[in-house]
Order: C-alpha cells, then structure tokens, then sequence
C-alpha cells in the first residue's frame, strides 16, 4: 500500500510538473515540419514544390522572388496578408479557408501549441533569403 502511494505521488507530480516546463519547443517544431517538407525547406533559400519558408515570419504572403505562387497568395499578400503567429495559426487551420484558391491545399494543423514550436523552429533555422 505505500509503495502505491509512493507510486502515485511520483506520477502526479511528474505530470504536474510536466506542463510547467513547457515553453516553445524547437525541438517539436522540427517534427511538426516534417508534415510541411515534402513541400517546403525551412533551412535552405531554396524552393520546393512550395516555396521555402526560411525567413517566413514577418514576410509578405506571395512574395518570396523565384517562386511562382498562385494568384490567390499574390493577392491576399498584396491585400496586406503578413506571416505572424495569428496569421499562420488561422491559416494552418485551414488554408483554403483563409486563402481561397491557394495551391496548398490538403494541410491542416489544428493544435496551436504545434504551431507555435513550429514557429520556434523556424525561427531557429534562419538566416533570411532575399524579400522583394
Ligand atoms: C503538398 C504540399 C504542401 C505541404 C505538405 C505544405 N505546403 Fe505550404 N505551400 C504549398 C504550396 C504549393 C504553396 C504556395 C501556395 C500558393 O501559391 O497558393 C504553399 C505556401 C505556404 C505558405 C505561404 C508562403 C508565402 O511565401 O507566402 C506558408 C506560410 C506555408 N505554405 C506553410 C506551410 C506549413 C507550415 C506546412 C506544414 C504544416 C505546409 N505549408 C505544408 C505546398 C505545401
């Protein structure tokens, strides 16, 4: 009996401890992307089958030069559409959803905390290529 208690103990504070160490995770973010690349580089300037998404925060949607992007990127970039955390959690979400008529169409992520390390690793593969 209080090897059981013992027992649990130990496993209510691992989990109540697990939470509190969570913060963006590079690390996750770098399997995340593996459902982003077969399409995308993150680490390399250099297009796919979509264009790569090293530099993407802060970029302008439809922008990236050497990349043929569909008209609907063109546009939802030139109606102001920037790459920020809200923007790219709304359209993992649901791309066409977001930009109607998009290229990228069969992805969806829908946990935002995937997201967000997504976007740590990211982050951590820069430098950035040239913007127009
Ligand atoms: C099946 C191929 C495919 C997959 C998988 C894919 N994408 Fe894409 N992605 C594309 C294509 C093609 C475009 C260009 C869309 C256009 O021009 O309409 C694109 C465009 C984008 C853009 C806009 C880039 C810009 O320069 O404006 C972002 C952001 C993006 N993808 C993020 C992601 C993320 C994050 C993932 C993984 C969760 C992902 N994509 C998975 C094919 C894909």
């Amino acid at each position: 009996m209080r090897r059981l208690i013992i027992f649990c103990l130990t496993f209510f504070s691992i989990l109540t401890l697990a939470p509190a160490s969570y913060a963006a995770d590079v690390e996750n973010g770098k399997i995340v992307f593996k459902r982003c690349a077969a399409c995308h580089n993150a680490d390399k300037p250099d297009n796919r089958i979509g264009p790569t998404l090293q530099g993407i925060i802060g970029r302008r949607a439809g922008t990236l030069q050497g990349y043929r992007y569909s008209p609907a990127m063109v546009n939802a970039g030139q109606n102001g559409l920037i790459w920020n955390r809200e923007t790219l959690i709304t359209y993992l979400h649901n791309p066409q959803g977001m930009v109607k008529g998009t290229r990228m169409a069969s992805i969806r992520l829908n946990n935002d905390s995937d997201i967000d390390d997504l976007i740590a690793y990211l982050n951590s593969v820069l430098p950035v290529p040239d913007k127009k």
